[in-house]
């Protein structure tokens, strides 16, 4: 859902950030979203994050389209030139790495404040959290807490959730700078 969403208005030629690059997935999505003549930005703070995301983008000769960041993506408004059409959050633990290290309530909304911050006219944000794990449902509810306070007549704010599966399934907010 997430990537529909981006995908809409993250065209060739287009500049992005994946706020959580991990294994590179989402990155190596965005990155075929802009195609050659676009920019990727991605943040990761685990090296071995880092170094997965860069593997697959070289498998796919996409490497030299993207700026890696080992930083915490609430430093994005330091380290990236907006106006950005799109930035992407996947949050919780890396995949097969440490459950350990997560994503962070004030963190993610100090990144989600500069992210907003960044945003071209009709940009849009895409996120999804889990409330599943350990310290993902404050997570989640942080985050759905700061994008309700979001001043309607400036964003529009979708929350979708599955209906028919326990209250601990991944969440998706979804942010569009513009109101409708
Ligand atoms: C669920 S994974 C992301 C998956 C990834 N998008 C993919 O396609 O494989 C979450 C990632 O967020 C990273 N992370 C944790 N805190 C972070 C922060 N403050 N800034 C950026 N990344 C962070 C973790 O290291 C982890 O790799």
């Amino acid at each position: 859902m997430a990537h529909l969403f981006i995908g809409e208005v993250l065209t060739h030629g287009g500049t992005a950030v994946d706020a959580t690059a991990g294994n590179g997935y989402d990155t190596l999505f965005l990155t075929r979203q802009v195609g050659p003549a676009g920019r990727v930005y991605a943040f990761d703070v685990q090296e071995q994050a880092l170094l997965k995301t860069r593997k697959l983008l070289e498998e796919h000769s996409l490497a030299w389209q993207v700026t890696l960041f080992q930083a915490g993506h609430e430093e994005m408004d330091r380290l990236v030139c907006g106006p950005v059409d799109a930035v992407l959050y996947n949050l919780g633990y890396l995949p097969g790495a440490s459950h350990e290290l997560i994503t962070q309530p004030e963190t993610t909304i100090a990144s989600l404040r500069a992210a907003i911050g960044l945003l071209s006219r009709g940009g849009r944000i895409g996120l999804v959290g889990y409330p599943g794990h350990p310290g993902g449902e404050a997570e989640c509810n942080a985050v759905i807490q700061f994008a309700s306070c979001l001043d309607h007549a400036l964003y529009s704010v979708i929350k979708i959730s599955m209906v028919n599966r326990a209250g601990n399934a991944p969440v998706v907010i979804l942010i569009e700078e513009g109101s409708r």
